[in-house]
């Protein structure tokens, strides 16, 4: 049986649930948040470590600036008003991603929520907001350097935001593409891979469990036989 030390998931498919019911993209979105809800309560239970979810990419700027500007002051609201979320099932919040560009409003409750949840350990929820794989690694990399350390793997690991967290066990995503979009390219070398049709907001626990129960079954071999 494989630990599921790193659960990552790619929260796809929000846009198109929305549309399918005649509403509009942003909706998607909302009901988005209630399943992350859902998620981190089911993965606090049931002895998963640790969370990432890809919850606003490096590209996701493209976007209309109305959605942009939902997306972040839905995890505004996410962060100020979910408190309770992580203080019951003492989840410890983090984030991954360069916070530099976020409103000084936004940055204060980040930090606000780190403070408060740091004794928690049941889970590691780590929302990846501003997030893109390859400009953590470049990073981490500036970061090892500056330091005077020597660049190699190891070295580079210490180095990017996820540090600690470990390599991603599996990385689920949602919403029936099969690529990764730049999420946790480093850490998911060896991760085992699941895609499923399933929308975002009609993602449930059950399916995960379903995912999980596949994965624990799966012969990981990491380059060995
Ligand atoms: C991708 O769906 C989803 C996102 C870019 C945002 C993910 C955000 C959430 C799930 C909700 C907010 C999260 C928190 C933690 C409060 P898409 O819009 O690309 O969907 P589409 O492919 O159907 O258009």
């Amino acid at each position: 049986m494989n630990t599921l030390n790193h659960l990552a998931i790619i929260m796809d498919g929000n846009g198109r649930w929305a549309k399918s019911r005649t509403l509009v993209r942003t909706d998607g979105h909302k009901k988005g948040a209630d399943v992350v809800e859902n998620i981190a309560i089911y993965c606090a239970k049931n002895g998963i470590k640790n969370l990432t979810l890809y919850a606003f990419s490096t590209e996701n700027w493209k976007r209309p600036k109305s959605e942009v500007d939902f997306l972040l002051n839905l995890l505004l609201k996410f962060i100020k008003l979910k408190e309770n979320l992580f203080l019951e099932n003492s989840i410890r919040f983090h984030t991954i991603g360069d916070l530099s560009p976020f409103s000084n409003e936004l940055k204060d409750a980040i930090t606000n929520l780190k403070n408060k949840t740091k004794d928690n350990d049941r889970l590691n929820l780590i929302l990846a907001i501003n997030y893109g794989s390859q400009n953590e690694i470049v990073r981490a990399v500036n970061l090892a350097l500056a330091s005077g350390i020597k660049i190699n793997e190891q070295s580079i690991s210490n180095h990017l935001d996820s540090a600690g967290f470990g390599d991603v066990d599996l990385m689920i995503r949602t919403g029936g593409e099969q690529r990764l979009s730049n999420f946790l390219l480093w850490q998911s070398s060896y991760a085992e891979l699941a895609f499923t049709p399933t929308l975002w907001p009609d993602f449930t626990s059950q399916e995960l469990d379903k995912i999980i129960a596949k994965f624990r079954s799966t012969h990981r071999k990491f380059g060995a036989i």
